[in-house]
């Protein structure tokens, strides 16, 4: 058996109409898409979460005004009342602190954010997912998987000098791009695999979500085992490997010893080259940090390159640590100092800048980043130019202020790692023993959520936009402070919403018909799991979106909104359907039973046939609205359910 199997079979987990049943060990949430589903599982009538769940404060904390402190406190509360783990702000970002306090092998993790693969380093099964199915997952329904394909990355030989899991990563993105890790989870194995760190492990998993894949895994071996043992967690530790002839549905080969230090050029992350081909380039900002490189490893090798040096005058490098834990061992070690003395200025431990929170570049600035995504505007600039690197190759082009191949600057540095982490008390607030009488605090800006309306049997909508490939949900519905201090206040987002890729559409909101459609190319919704980007155009009347494909979570979080995601049958369909034309579509029920819509162009007087591939139980969340609406029917028939008016 493979890896993947193994997981399976130690879980129970079965195959039911083409997809998996999973129940979670774990569940983490955040404070961007955290508020929003303890306000679904308000509305649905939670009283306790099932699975072990821990909420993290790690996304906007600069708390520019009162709303993100209102959040932050609403979720503490919430987690009080409902039972969940709370990690307070300033414990780091959500993945790396959960990889060093929480993952185990061989169990399941979901997470309302798309790098939960990160905990795939230890051996964990770790899915990112919609905030509606982490909702349910957490009142004790199950996560409903499309099986996927599992693909082995046989690793050979050794990583040289100056090449670490960012350039592994990287070196994959170039092979399978943005889109071919759709259905698919890569899972490692192979001689290479055995020299690889956790560290530089959790790396890979983490942007394994750059190519659209479910997760990524790796074997539980000696390196997690003192991985674990480094942050006194040994027993948790247990051998966890595919078996020598294990089976897999495709292979691909790596020779990790012909890795050279890679970079993805503006703005995708698949855009990769060497960063010998793109040297000499001068940069104004540098970026270390972000759940991918926030490792002590990361810090570490960028101290010792920082140390007795200084940054170059026209860079400025901010670092941001993973997690407190991870900062208190480097300060102990004494990275911290050659930082400082080198000029790097210290952020907290959080995702900053990676979403757009804090440190912008300059206008036309270019930006090398650790960070994991570098779409257009990400960055809170709309015209910067933002390269994604190792932190290798950062840290020597902050010395040089351009570009720089890290082979230039030497000898490697050498780092040892910690044989125990320093052990910070009281980081994870527990919940209540007297839970009834928890009063959660609603600051004024969370607002009721919005819910999906059943399918009607006729829809006549407009198409209201029309979009090229690779659409992400930055693009639907940004990130940044401003955004995210509105994560918990649907209707005040709509003045964003599809503000990046139409600047016109906040002044047609108001003229908008009951209903409208976008349509899109490849790779629709790629990118981030927020489910704001699905439930904010939902609520002004998107009902139908037809593109040539979707992301995995995206078009999970649509048909869990009652939005309906079709597929162009023919490709070429997409050329004839323009802004503007009036679309219908008749007997949608008996249509929907059979996979293939046929939509009529009423502008244009012709019809095109869309695929609509679903399983039963996603029909009927369509017909009936989406999953809040039939966890709240369901939770109603029982008695719970509360009125979403004021939660
Ligand atoms: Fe945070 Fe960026 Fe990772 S927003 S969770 S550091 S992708």
């Amino acid at each position: 058996m493979n890896l993947f199997q193994k997981i399976l079979n130690r879980q129970g987990i079965q195959i039911q109409d083409g997809a998996l049943i999973v129940h979670p060990d774990q569940v983490l949430t955040h404070d961007a898409t955290g508020t929003l589903i303890f306000l679904q599982l308000e509305a649905i009538g939670l009283k306790r979460v099932k699975p072990f769940c821990v909420v993290y404060i790690d996304h906007n904390l600069l708390q520019v005004g009162f709303r993100n402190a209102d959040d932050h406190l609403y979720l503490r509360g919430a987690a009080r009342k409902f039972g969940a783990l709370f990690s307070k702000a300033g414990n780091g970002i959500c993945h790396q602190v959960h990889l060093e306090n929480f993952a185990k092998p061989g169990m399941v993790l979901l997470g309302s954010d798309s790098h939960t693969p990160m905990s795939g380093a230890l051996g964990m099964l770790a899915i990112g997912a919609g905030g509606l199915d982490i909702a349910a997952t957490m009142v004790g329904e199950p996560f409903h998987l499309p099986t996927p394909t599992i693909t082995c990355v046989r690793l050979q030989g050794r990583l040289p000098a100056w090449s670490s899991g960012k350039d592994v990563i990287l070196h994959l993105l170039g092979i399978v791009g943005v889109r071919g890790g759709r259905g698919r989870i890569f899972e490692f194995s192979g001689p290479g695999v055995e020299a690889l760190s956790v560290f530089d492990r959790a790396t890979v998993c983490n942007m394994s979500t750059e190519t659209g894949a479910t997760t990524a895994l790796f074997p539980s071996d000696e390196q997690a085992r003192s991985y674990l043992r480094s942050f006194g967690r040994e027993k948790e530790w247990f051998e966890l490997t595919a078996d020598r002839d294990a089976q897999y549905d495709e292979t691909l080969d790596v020779d990790l010893s012909a890795i050279e230090p890679l970079i993805a050029l503006p703005h995708s992350p698949d855009h990769v080259r060497k960063v010998s081909e793109v040297e000499g380039l001068p940069v104004s900002q540098i970026g270390i940090g972000s759940c991918t490189n926030s490792s002590y490893r990361d810090l570490m090798v960028a101290a010792e390159i920082f140390k007795d040096r200084s940054v170059h005058p026209d860079v400025s490098v901010v670092i941001s640590p993973g997690s407190r834990r991870t900062l208190a061992q480097f300060s102990s070690d004494g990275g911290l100092d050659h930082l400082n003395k080198a000029g790097v200025r210290v952020l907290e431990n959080a995702c900053g800048p990676c979403n757009g929170i804090g440190q912008s570049p300059k206008s036309n600035g270019v930006s090398l980043r650790t960070y994991n995504r570098n779409f257009k505007g990400r960055s809170g600039t709309n015209d910067a130019q933002i390269y994604l690197v190792s932190t290798e190759t950062a840290a020597v082009s902050a010395l040089f202020g351009q570009i720089t191949d890290p082979r230039k600057f030497g000898r490697y540095p050498e780092i040892s790692l910690p044989d125990s982490f320093v052990h910070i008390p009281n980081m994870f607030l527990g919940s209540a023993g007297d839970a009834e009488t928890v009063e959660i605090v609603r600051g004024p800006n969370i607002q009721p959520i919005p819910l999906g309306e059943p399918l009607p049997e006729r829809l006549e909508f407009p198409v209201e936009l029309k979009l090229g490939d690779n659409v992400t949900t930055d693009d639907i519905l940004p990130g940044g402070a401003e955004m995210l201090s509105l994560r918990s206040n649907i209707p005040a987002s709509i003045p964003y919403v599809f503000n990046r890729v139409d600047p016109d559409f906040a002044g047609r909101v108001d003229s908008l018909p009951q209903y409208w459609a976008v349509v899109a190319g490849e790779n629709y919704g790629q990118g981030s799991a927020r489910e704001h980007a699905v439930m904010a155009p939902m609520s002004i009347g998107m009902k139908v979106v037809i593109a040539k494909s979707f992301a995995r979570i995206y078009r999970q979080n649509m048909i869990n909104n009652g939005v309906v995601p079709l597929v162009f049958k023919n490709t070429a369909d997409y050329g004839s359907v323009q802004k503007r034309d009036l679309l219908l579509i008749d007997r949608l029920a008996e249509q929907l039973q059979k996979g293939r819509i046929v939509v009529e162009n009423r502008s244009r007087g012709n019809t095109f046939e869309t695929i609509l591939d679903l399983t039963s139980r996603e029909r009927d969340l369509l017909l009936e609205g989406g999953l809040l609406a039939s966890l709240r029917k369901k939770t109603s028939e029982m008695g719970a359910v509360r009125s979403c008016q004021g939660v």
